[in-house]
């Protein structure tokens, strides 16, 4: 086999699905290998017997827990904003018709002592014990001037330039305090940390009115989340490619990746392919790489909803860092049988955040507190890596790893950055000419055997 490509994809995570997927509707030639035997790489989605082997070699699940097939638990959790870049991309590609989704019920933040809902509307807003009476009048100025603002109108901006003045001063401005100014950084614009008070406001205005559109879509919450689990994402891109003929191969362990004579060589079972540059996660390569982070996610599951969350089936709960004196935010997502990630009666509570100490696990202690009792628990900490170059000079291009924020922002932004070193063009989210084609054609066949 000495066939070459115009790319190789190495691990099949959500990311490199999704390029290879683009590559491939862009018509480029595609072999995607992994050497793991299932998709998804550190996405994946594993069933009872797989997450038992995977934490705990040689035990097999009690069977209080149901079947094993019955559960598709997430390694990194993840929800999908339903107006954000993920559901750009699903519908850019027209990968929504290997999906099926389904709204997450509620969306709860934690000031203490308990968790209380986000309000997903100006009257629950204005009910909420989440802001003292005080504060609801000034948060009501803020949010009327957040919905009034328009970037090219000068007459909604009162007078703020929000490319340079920070959050922090617009805050101000509007006479926020802490506790309000914690929700809206945290609860609304979805930030992992305070970092953003003091850059331009632009950013946080643009994630509030992500929150409010996404809000605005299914009313309950503003997230949304696949059937069976997340590990569903990266086999529909998959798909995808196949169908604009890029190859899938499983169990391919890689002994060796060259570069000679302006092409990549890459060596898998004593067979050699060529192409013209390599995309992949960072651990095909770990001396392209640094280490700058590391993120704890603990996998729960529970005989029964999380208390305070009104019975609610599925729900994203954020404990902002104030409320418990750290730097980054915890995010608890749980999941359970209506998106048929787990037997019935079960609950599956995964929780994350960016390790800050020697002691991770310790650090979801508060999230702990607030799940209710836990039948099972699963705890990782992963290495969160960066390429150290862009690639455009080796043609390799390498992913970041999977960070602890609790949507597919970051994700997306990610895969539109490859996209763009590779290609040298920006990808555009509209849906692609050669799609509009395939489609056309099934329509046409469609309408023929009627
Ligand atoms: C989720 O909780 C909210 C209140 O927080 C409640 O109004 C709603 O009915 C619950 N939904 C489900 C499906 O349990």
């Amino acid at each position: 086999m000495d066939e070459h490509y115009d790319c190789i994809v190495l691990g099949t995570g959500l990311k490199e699905c999704i390029i290879s997927g683009l590559l491939s509707v862009e018509g480029k030639k595609v072999l995607h290998m992994d050497r793991n035997g299932y998709y998804g790489g550190e996405s994946a989605s594993l069933n009872l017997n797989q997450l038992f082997e995977k934490f705990r070699a040689g035990a097999k699940p009690p069977p209080t827990l149901g079947a094993s097939r019955d559960y598709n638990i997430d390694l990194i959790p993840k929800f999908i904003l339903s107006s954000g870049l993920l559901v750009k991309m699903l519908l850019h590609t027209d990968v929504t018709r290997y999906l099926d989704f389904k709204v997450v019920d509620g969306s709860y933040v934690y000031q203490k002592p308990k968790i209380q809902k986000v309000p997903a509307s100006d009257s629950e807003a204005l009910s909420s014990s989440l802001l003292g009476f005080f504060e609801k009048f000034s948060c009501k100025k803020f949010f009327s001037f957040v919905q009034n603002y328009d970037e090219e109108d000068p007459k909604t901006h009162d007078g703020l330039n929000l490319k340079t003045t920070t959050m922090r001063a617009v805050f101000a401005k509007f006479g926020l305090k802490a506790d309000p100014i914690d929700f809206i950084g945290h609860a609304l614009c979805l930030y992992l940390n305070d970092e953003y008070l003091d850059k331009p406001a632009i950013e946080s205005f643009q994630r509030m009115k992500l929150y409010v559109d996404s809000l605005a879509r299914y009313g309950k919450s503003p997230y949304i989340y696949p059937m069976y689990g997340l590990g569903e994402l990266p086999q529909a891109f998959a798909r995808l490619s196949a169908i604009y003929g890029g190859t899938y191969m499983l169990n391919k362990p890689i002994e060796k990746i060259v570069s000679e004579d302006g092409k990549i060589k890459v060596t898998s079972e004593g067979e050699t392919v060529t192409a013209d540059y390599v995309v992949a996660d960072p651990s095909y390569f770990p001396d392209k790489v640094k280490l700058t982070g590391r993120v704890v996610r603990s996998i729960c599951i529970l005989n029964a909803p999380v208390p305070n969350s009104n019975n609610n089936e599925s729900c994203q709960i954020i404990i902002p860092q104030k409320q418990v004196g750290r730097k980054s935010d915890i995010y608890i997502g749980v999941i359970s049988s209506p998106h048929m990630v787990c037997a019935k009666g079960k609950y599956v509570a995964i929780v994350s955040t960016n390790v800050e100490t020697n002691e991770p696990e310790k650090e979801l202690q508060a999230a702990y507190d607030l799940i209710g009792p836990i039948v099972e628990k699963f705890t990782s900490v992963s290495d969160y890596f960066e390429p150290i170059a862009d690639g455009r000079q080796d043609k390799t291009f390498l992913s970041t790893s999977y960070d602890a924020t609790s949507h597919f922002e970051t994700t997306c932004l990610d895969v539109m950055n490859l996209f763009e070193r590779i290609l040298g063009k920006p990808l555009v989210l509209t849906i692609h000419p050669n799609l509009l084609k395939e489609q056309q054609q099934q329509q046409q066949q469609e309408e023929g055997q009627q």
